[in-house]
C-alpha cells in the first residue's frame, strides 16, 4: 500500500490569513492541501474557487493541492482549476452528466482525477472507469460542512474500496474525508485508507498563542498511523 498522506482541509483554517495557515500546516508535517470547493447548489455552503488556488500557488505553496469539487456541473470549472495549479481534482458522480468525460477532461488538463462517494453513494460508479481514476475519495460525513462526526459504516465501505483497488492492480489512492481525528485515524487506516483529510481536528487543535500549533496534532496522527496493523 502507498505511504500515508495527511491532507488538512483548509475549510477549517483562518481564511483571513490563509497563506500563513497553509505554510504553517505544511511546515508542521502535512503532505497535501485539501481544498473544498462548494457552490451553494450541489451542497448548501459556499467557499472558494480557482482564484484562491492560484493565490496559494503564487504565495509559494508547492505541495500538492487536492481540489474537492462539491459543485454542479463540474466540467466548466475543471480547466480553471488546472490552470490555477490543482494537483488532484475530484468530483461527485451525481454532479456530472458524463462521468467518463469529466475524468478524461481532468487528466487531459494534466491533473490527477478522482471520484468522490457520499455516504449513500454506491461504489458501482467505479465499475467502468477504474482505469481513469487516480484517487477514490470516500466521504465519511455528508458534504457541506466541517466539524461533523465520522459515519462508522464508512469503515466497511473503505474495506470494499480497498479490495477493488487491490484487485485492479492499479495505482489508485484511497482517501477519506470527514470526522477524521487522532482517536479514529488508526482504524480508518486499518480499513484501507492511505490519504487522510482532516479539517477541524487539525486547524481547531490549538491556539494562536502557540507558534507550532499544528505540530502536536500532526505528530499524534502519525503516531496512530504507525501503530496500525494491516
Ligand atoms: C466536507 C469537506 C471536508 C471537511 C472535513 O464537505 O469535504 O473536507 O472540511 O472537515 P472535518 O475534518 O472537520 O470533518
Ligand atoms: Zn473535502
Amino acid at each position: 500500500m502507498s505511504d500515508n498522506l495527511i491532507a488538512p482541509s483548509i475549510l477549517s483554517a483562518d481564511f483571513a490569513k490563509l497563506g500563513e495557515e497553509v505554510d504553517k500546516v505544511l511546515a508542521s508535517g502535512a503532505d497535501v492541501v485539501h481544498f473544498d470547493v462548494m457552490d451553494n447548489h450541489y451542497v448548501p455552503n459556499l467557499t472558494i474557487g480557482p482564484l484562491v488556488c492560484d493565490a496559494l500557488r503564487k504565495h509559494g505553496v508547492s505541495a500538492p493541492i487536492d481540489v474537492h469539487l462539491m459543485v454542479k456541473p463540474v466540467d466548466r470549472i475543471i480547466p480553471d482549476f488546472a490552470a490555477a495549479g490543482a494537483s488532484y481534482i475530484t468530483f461527485h458522480p451525481e454532479a456530472s452528466e458524463h462521468i467518463d468525460c469529466s475524468l478524461q477532461l481532468i487528466q487531459s488538463e494534466g491533473c490527477k482525477s478522482g471520484l468522490v462517494f457520499n455516504p449513500a453513494t454506491p461504489l458501482s460508479y467505479l465499475d467502468y472507469v477504474m482505469d481513469k481514476v487516480d484517487m477514490i475519495l470516500l466521504m465519511s460525513v455528508n458534504p457541506g460542512f466541517g466539524g461533523q462526526s465520522f459515519i462508522p459504516a464508512t469503515l466497511d465501505k473503505l474495506r470494499q474500496a480497498r479490495k477493488m483497488i487491490d484487485d485492479s492492480g492499479l495505482d489508485i489512492r484511497l482517501e477519506i474525508d470527514g470526522g477524521v481525528k487522532v482517536d479514529n485515524i488508526r482504524e480508518i487506516k486499518e480499513a484501507g485508507a492511505d490519504t487522510f483529510v482532516a479539517g477541524s481536528a487539525i486547524f481547531g487543535a490549538a491556539s494562536d498563542a502557540d507558534a507550532n500549533r499544528y505540530d502536536t496534532v500532526l505528530a499524534a496522527m502519525r503516531a496512530e498511523l504507525a501503530k496500525a496493523g494491516s
